[in-house]
């Protein structure tokens, strides 16, 4: 991890990380959620402690150790994530959106258990609005950084998803063949800007973190030369 932390290289920027799965509740005591260990968002704000930044970690359920120096702001919901990273993405230098954010959430949340005899043939979901997208369309714009898990198609994916949500840059994995992703300590990231990409070979997420928060510093920079 030293041999790619550069000390004060973000002295003074503020980034905000979102970090973890969102929790949409069914009933007291359900809810649907996704696969995420919240490694890598964890692993970027200890990066970015690092190169001197002040950090804001809006994370969902997780069981990891919150990053010495780092400002939690706990959430559980994806709406109750939108609302703590618009408030804080609104005088930050950089959004890095490393959450699996629930799509969906139950249209309703049900007072009492759901009970085995009931008709659960239907359960309708409604769209959680898209965090990113609305960080991404904040002004000031901080710079936008995405994550993009996908199974096929990474590329197109990742490009599309560059394009359409307005992002800087977005660090694209492969998930449910290879080694990595999810509740790996390890992975590999492909990323792309408008106009370019690299390869982050797998490697521990502590470095690869280590190397990507090093090409979000430059693109901070071309920003804001
Ligand atoms: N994201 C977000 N808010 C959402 C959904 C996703 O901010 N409601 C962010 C994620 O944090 C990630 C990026 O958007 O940085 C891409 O997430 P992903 O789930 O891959 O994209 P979706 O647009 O939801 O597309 P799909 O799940 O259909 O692939
Ligand atoms: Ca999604």
């Amino acid at each position: 991890l030293l041999e790619h932390t550069q000390p004060g290289v973000l002295a003074g920027v503020n980034i905000v990380i979102s970090a973890g799965p969102t929790r949409e509740p069914l009933d007291p005591v359900r809810y649907i959620t996704n696969r995420s260990s919240g490694k890598m968002g964890y692993a970027l704000a200890a990066a970015a402690l690092s190169s001197g930044a002040n950090v804001t970690l809006v994370s969902g359920p997780v069981s990891l150790p919150v990053p010495a120096g780092a400002k939690l702001i706990p959430v559980e919901t994806a709406l109750q994530m939108y609302d703590a990273v618009i408030t804080h993405s609104r005088t930050a230098d950089i959004y890095i959106g490393a959450a699996a954010v629930a799509d969906y959430r139950p249209q309703q949340l049900a007072e009492r258990k759901i009970k085995k005899g009931d008709d659960t043939s239907n359960i309708p979901l409604a769209k959680n609005p898209d965090i990113i997208t609305a960080v991404a369309n904040l002004q000031p714009k901080p710079l936008v950084v995405g994550f993009a898990a996908e199974t096929d198609d990474l590329e197109n994916y990742a490009k599309h998803k560059l394009q359409s949500k307005n992002l800087d840059l977005i660090a694209a994995n492969w998930v449910g063949q290879t080694e990595g992703g999810f509740e790996s300590d390890r992975n590999a990231l492909q990323v792309f800007w408008p106009g370019g990409q690299q390869i982050l070979p797998m490697t521990d997420k502590n470095t690869l973190a280590a190397q990507l928060l090093k090409l979000i510093a430059e693109k901070l920079h071309e920003k804001n030369p």
